[in-house]
């Protein structure tokens, strides 16, 4: 029942107008490509009394350009939230019928349990190792309805190769496997599973431009996947909401697309300050896995809550779960290189202050 479910809980969106560095929604702190800007300048507003192609012919057309793959291996959706919701119901939910549990790790995207709820189907989480790796020989050999991973994971930040997304689709044949690339982009030479597909029916890759396309306003995602996986979600999206993207994010989203060379710009930059903010988090005694992503999965060397709260009042806002194990962790999506340079003054003055209140408790107690 709907009142039983714990809907996902996004993070915190300032209120208009007020000024915050905003580090915990893993936005891209870059605009989108100036292509966007054209393409918006050439819209034709007149069309907007129209119902907008429900195939999202033209996104996909480049989507497709994009990834190397067919049109027929592409299916659009508003926002990957939705294609996933959408994913879920039509691979996993009837074979859940049966008793059989959708896998996914612990930790991973805190959506997916909330739609195993929704739908109705268990879940069977799998821990990660406890350096945050996602081995996959885990996913070998248990019975399951399908199985979901992000790649690389969220909050963890790290990523598996392609071979084991491969290792796991092989191992289980009968179930499709999503692979959720939100993150791919932000490794140097990254590898996509998309390059899976044609081998492995039962790989569906789910794309998003909200991360690495800096289009998160527009609300795009995609899944990559076998003709056949494709067909079936068509038909799903056709029985719930045959007009999904609307004709504005279908021309921003299909420039973005467009323009790689943009796309490989600033992802760069992204990684490059990751790199110099790591180096920095750790001289300051942060432990953190090898981030893939355009965030890190940092643990501070003082008490993790305090220090999202004060960043809080000083009007940084980075991500705290307050649940076992990821309550001693700040999820923190890199920024420009000023915005990590201001954060890292503000950590560096709460780091001290904590250290000084910590003597001064020695002291007292000498
Ligand atoms: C792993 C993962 N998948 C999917 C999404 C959803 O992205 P979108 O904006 O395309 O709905 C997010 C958003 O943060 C994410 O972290």
């Amino acid at each position: 029942m709907i009142n039983d479910i714990e809907p996902y809980v996004a993070g915190e969106q300032p209120k208009q107008g007020q000024k915050v560095i905003k580090l915990n929604t893993n936005e891209n702190p870059y605009p989108p490509t100036p292509k966007v800007k054209e393409a918006l300048e050439q819209f034709d507003l007149s069309t907007l009394r129209l119902y907008p192609d429900t195939n999202s012919t033209d996104v996909i057309k480049a989507a497709a350009a994009f990834d190397g793959v067919s049109e027929e291996n592409i299916f659009c959706g508003n926002g990957s939230d939705e294609v996933l919701a959408i994913a879920f119901q039509t691979f996993f939910e009837k074979k859940a019928l049966t008793g059989l549990p959708v896998l996914m790790p612990d930790y991973s995207y805190s959506f997916y349990p909330v739609f195993s709820e929704f739908y109705d189907i268990r879940r069977q989480t799998i821990a990660l190792k406890e350096d945050f790796r996602l081995d996959p020989d885990d996913y070998i050999g248990v019975p399951n309805c399908g199985i979901v991973f992000a790649n690389p994971n969220a909050p963890t930040s790290r990523a598996i190769a392609v071979a084991d997304c491969a290792r796991i689709a092989a191992a289980n044949p009968d179930s499709v496997v999503i692979v959720d690339e939100a993150y791919v982009a932000f490794e140097e030479n990254y590898e996509s599973a998309v390059t899976l597909i044609n081998e492995y029916k039962n790989v569906c890759v789910i794309r998003t431009l909200s991360k690495a396309f800096s289009l998160a306003g527009i609300r795009l995602g995609y899944a990559v996947g076998s003709p056949e996986l494709i067909e079936g979600l068509k038909r799903a999206r056709d029985s719930f909401n045959s007009y999904p993207v609307d004709r504005l994010a279908q021309k921003v989203a299909e420039a973005a697309l467009l323009d790689k060379a943009y796309y490989d710009e600033t992802r760069s930059k992204i990684i490059a300050t990751r790199a110099a903010f790591a180096k920095e988090l750790e001289e300051l005694g942060f432990t953190m896995p090898p981030s893939s992503a355009n965030f890190v999965f940092a643990k501070p060397p003082v008490d993790c809550g305090t220090l999202y709260q004060n960043l809080r009042n000083k009007g940084i806002l980075v991500r705290y779960f307050n649940k076992p194990v990821l309550k001693d962790y700040l999820r923190i999506t890199i920024g420009t290189d000023e915005e990590m340079a201001q954060l890292l003054d503000a950590i560096k003055e709460e780091v001290k202050n904590a250290e000084n209140s910590a003597d001064c408790k020695t002291d007292k107690r000498d």
